[in-house]
C-alpha cells in the first residue's frame, strides 16, 4: 500500500507528492458548460481534493485557473496544497513549441508553475495551432520527431522552475523506455496517465512502471462518459457490472465508490470527472472503508483488456500506443 493515511498523497521519484485522487475536468463542450467546470473545481477544493486534472485541449484552462485561484483568494488553500496537472498537446511536440506552450498555459492558468506537466499522447501532429490538422481531404496530418527532443525542451521547463514534476500520458512500456534509457536523462517521467480501472486493469503496465518509480494516473477510472463520438461502448457499462455493485452493496458504497477505491488500494491515482456536486463528494468518499484481498484480487479478473478509449482514428500513426500489447 503506497497511501499515506495522513493526507491521501503518493510519493513521486522526483521527492514530489501526488494527492491519489484528483478531479477530471474533460466534459464535452456540447454537453457541458465552462461555468459548470469552475462551479466544479470550487466544489471539489471545498469537498477536499487538491489534485485537479486538467489540459490546453479541454478548453476550460480559463475557468478551471479562476476557480483555483477564487479557493486561494478565500484562504481556503494554499497555492502549495493544489496539484494542478496540465497537459502537451500533440501539435507542440517539437521543442520550440514546448515552452511558449507551456507558458502560454501558465498565463491561461494565472499560475505561476503548474504541479505536473505531461506529454499528452505520443502521437506528434503537423506543428501549429490548429489542434486537429488534416489535410483538404480530411487525412490526419502526423509529425515526424524524436520524443527525447520533446523531453528535454520539458527537462529545461523544469529547471526554469515552470514545472514541478514531468510525467507522460498515454506512453506504452517502449515508448516509457525510450525516455528512460535516453543518454544523459536528467529527470525522469514521475507518472504515466493512462486509462484504468476493472474492465481495463493495465496489470503488465502497472508493474513496469512500479518498477520503474513511474505512478500510474488512472483516466476514466469510471469508464467514461459513453459518448459514442470518441468512447468504445461495445464494452459493457462498467458501473453496472454486478460483481461491483454487489461489493458496493456490503460496504453500503457506491459501485463508483468501490471502482475509485480498487485503483487507489493498488497505489494507482484516479482523477474522475464529475460537474455535479453530488457526486463530486461521493467520489471524494473512498478513505473510509478498504477491500479485502479476495475482492481486490476478483476484481482483477474483471479485467476483459477493452478499452474504452481506443484512439482508432489515430491507428496509421508511426506512434501509435496500443498495437503493443501493453
Ligand atoms: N490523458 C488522456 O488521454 C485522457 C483521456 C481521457 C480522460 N482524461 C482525464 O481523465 C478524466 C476522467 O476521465 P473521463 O472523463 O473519461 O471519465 P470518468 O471519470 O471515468 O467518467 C466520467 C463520467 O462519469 C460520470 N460520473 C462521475 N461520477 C459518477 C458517479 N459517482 N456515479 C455515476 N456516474 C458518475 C460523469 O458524469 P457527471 O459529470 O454528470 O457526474 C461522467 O459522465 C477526464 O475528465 C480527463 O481529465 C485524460
Amino acid at each position: 500500500m503506497y497511501l499515506s493515511a495522513v493526507n491521501h498523497r503518493i510519493p513521486l521519484s522526483d521527492g514530489n507528492s501526488i494527492p491519489i485522487i484528483g478531479l477530471g475536468t474533460y466534459a464535452d463542450p456540447n454537453s457541458s458548460s465552462k461555468e459548470g467546470c469552475a462551479a466544479s473545481v470550487k466544489v471539489a477544493i471545498d469537498t477536499g481534493y487538491r489534485h485537479i486534472d486538467g489540459a490546453y485541449v479541454y478548453g476550460n484552462e480559463h475557468e478551471v485557473g479562476d476557480a483555483i485561484r477564487e479557493k486561494i483568494a478565500e484562504g481556503k488553500v494554499r497555492r502549495e496544497d493544489i496539484f494542478y496537472c496540465g497537459k502537451l498537446w500533440v501539435t507542440n511536440l517539437v521543442p520550440e513549441r514546448v515552452r511558449p506552450t507551456l507558458e502560454r498555459t501558465l498565463k491561461t492558468l494565472k499560475l505561476d508553475y503548474v504541479d505536473l506537466y505531461i506529454i499528452e499522447m505520443p502521437m506528434a501532429f503537423k506543428p501549429g495551432d490548429e489542434i486537429y490538422p488534416r489535410d483538404e481531404d480530411g487525412k490526419w496530418l502526423y509529425h515526424n520527431l524524436d520524443l527525447c527532443a520533446t523531453w528535454e525542451a520539458l527537462e529545461a521547463c523544469k529547471d526554469a522552475g515552470l514545472v514541478k514534476s514531468l510525467g507522460v500520458s498515454n506512453f506504452n512500456r517502449r515508448q516509457l523506455e525510450l525516455i528512460l534509457k535516453k543518454p544523459g536523462l536528467k529527470h525522469k517521467p514521475v507518472s504515466n496517465q493512462v486509462e484504468c480501472h476493472p474492465y481495463f486493469t493495465q496489470q503488465k503496465l502497472l508493474k513496469f512502471c512500479q518498477q520503474h518509480d513511474i505512478v500510474i494516473i488512472a483516466y476514466s477510472p469510471l469508464g467514461t462518459c459513453r459518448n459514442p463520438r470518441w468512447v468504445n461502448v461495445s464494452s459493457p457499462p462498467l458501473l453496472k457490472d454486478a460483481y461491483l455493485n454487489s461489493v458496493g452493496k456490503k460496504y453500503n458504497k457506491t459501485t463508483a465508490q468501490v471502482v475509485l477505491r480498487f485503483n487507489i488500494q493498488r497505489g494507482v491515482v484516479v482523477i474522475p470527472k464529475s460537474f455535479n456536486p453530488e457526486r463530486i463528494k461521493e467520489n471524494f468518499q473512498i478513505f473510509d472503508f478498504s477491500l479485502t484481498e479476495e475482492e481486490m484480487k476478483e476484481i482483477e479478473a474483471l479485467n476483459r483488456n477493452v478499452r474504452f478509449v481506443e484512439l482508432l482514428m489515430w491507428r496509421d500513426h508511426p506512434e501509435y500506443p496500443f498495437h503493443d500489447e501493453y
